[in-house]
């Protein structure tokens, strides 16, 4: 094997190499292969199976050097929205700076649009799917929107979701209450669930002769949650229930695909854990189910059946779309298995010591089984206000987390990344047995 410090000149070239490429050529690099593969080939060469790897601090050494975060600084709301790696950022510079120096229109619509369609073929093959299932997007939210308000419900036609469902997509619903006059049926999961067929019997339980589509997270955001997506589908199917599933936090997280998901809708947001430039989203839907959902924005009767149709929003910028090909690359070259392997082991990492810690004070709302859970974990202390604890780890030790106050719960999420160091992990543990032994400070 070699040394790190061979790797590390290595990567240094690569990532020069990326800043010094001129524009010739262009339309065949913008997909992101070239300078991708070499890296990849790179992480590759580390042997061992992913719960190996996920401990391999050499290896994560390699994938942190990926990035330009700021090191003085601890950020743990990468479930927010994540950096993208500098290979991701040089595509989206190139190609900015290509479409801004050529010919604007032509640059847009002429080069990158077209190169788009490499890219969607690349995304729809790691998934499983048919590239004419695959439309990008600008984020989850809009993907999500496009099912949710896409479907034709007739007044008093219910839609069932959880309490633990994302604000904006309940809203989605609330506003189609208003103005419909459907009706939204939210119920409450246990926190934490850990049985995938009370999962399904508690969707199926909440179901009436006017249930029209269902709702789910396959990542729940508040409490990492995971979900068995398949099953819930198929109990759905059976009973001619579309359901949408919010992947925003599953996709390019958990090692999966969508074939072996066997849904019809999934929308995901490529900015979190794809780590794809900002502002970018995915929505498959199965190819029959293409031509009953209606776009957000119209589209021609002609393109009723092309998932493009779900792309017809106007202008955008394309260096952001194509540079999504590079972020793929990215992932590939730490491979799915070995990625979600290290999110759950950074998770461990701090969730069991912190358990273990002697007060007893710490209470997960996350399951710490791998089947329903992986790097997104949700804590409390008992009797410390957790906007005050976020308060503090950001003010005494610029480690910045979210604070939630739930219905059902308050707590911390914490969502390191495989940018995140075992130091950051480890500080931030210590700061907070520091609140468990000490209190908080004044
Ligand atoms: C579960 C869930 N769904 C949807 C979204 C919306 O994602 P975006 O803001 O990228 O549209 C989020 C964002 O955090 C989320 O956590």
């Amino acid at each position: 094997m070699e040394s790190r410090g061979t790797r590390r000149a290595f990567l240094g070239q690569t990532f020069g190499a990326a800043g010094a490429l001129g524009l010739a050529g262009l339309a065949s690099r913008a997909a992101g292969t070239e300078l991708g593969a070499s890296w990849a080939e790179e992480l590759a060469s580390f042997g061992g199976t992913p719960q190996e790897i996920a401990a391999n601090e050499d290896y994560w050494f390699q994938v942190q050097q990926a990035f330009s975060v700021d090191r003085s600084v601890v950020n743990f709301n990468n479930g927010g929205i994540c950096p993208s790696p500098n290979i991701v950022q040089d595509a989206m510079r190139r190609l900015l700076e290509y479409t801004n120096r050529h010919q604007t229109s032509s640059a847009l619509w002429g080069v990158l649009q077209p190169q788009m369609e490499g890219v969607r073929e690349r995304v729809a093959r790691q998934w499983g799917v048919d590239k004419e299932e695959v439309a990008f997007t600008r984020n989850a939210s809009e993907s999500l929107q496009i099912c949710q308000m896409g479907m034709d419900l007739e007044p008093g036609d219910e839609v069932l979701t959880t309490t633990l469902d994302y604000p904006r997509m309940v809203n989605t619903f609330r506003q189609r209450e208003r103005r419909d006059g459907i009706k939204l049926v939210q119920f409450k999961l246990p926190i934490p669930l850990e049985d995938e067929d009370d999962a399904v019997r508690l969707f199926e339980s909440h179901i009436t002769d006017r249930t029209r589509i269902i709702l789910m997270c396959h990542i729940i955001n508040v409490t990492g949650q995971v979900l068995p997506v398949r099953k819930i589908c198929a109990m759905a199917r059976k009973r001619g229930i579309p359901v949408i599933v919010d992947g925003a936090h599953s996709f390019a997280h958990l090692d999966y695909t969508l074939a072996e998901l066997e849904c019809d809708y999934y929308g995901v947001s490529l900015h979190k854990w794809l780590f794809a430039p900002h502002g970018t989203g995915l929505l498959y839907v199965r190819r029959e189910k293409i031509k009953g959902l209606w776009p957000l924005m119209a589209a021609t009767a002609a393109q009723d059946e092309d998932i493009r149709k779900f792309e017809e929003f106007g202008t955008r910028p394309m260096a952001n779309c194509v540079a999504i090909g590079e972020a793929l690359t990215f992932h590939q070259g730490i491979g799915p298995a070995r990625k979600e392997a290290r999110m759950r082991y950074l998770r461990d990492r701090w969730a069991r010591r912190l358990l273990a810690h002697p007060s007893g004070r710490v209470r997960m709302h996350t399951s710490l089984d791998p089947r329903f859970s992986c790097g997104l974990g949700t804590f409390q202390i008992e009797g410390v206000d957790s906007g005050r604890l976020r308060d503090v780890l950001w003010d005494r030790h610029r480690i910045f987390v979210i604070a939630l106050k739930h219905e059902k719960f308050e707590g911390i999420r914490v969502t390191p990344s495989v940018h995140s160091t075992i130091e950051e992990v480890d500080r931030f543990s210590e700061a907070i047995e520091r609140v468990l032994e000490k209190g908080l400070p004044e």
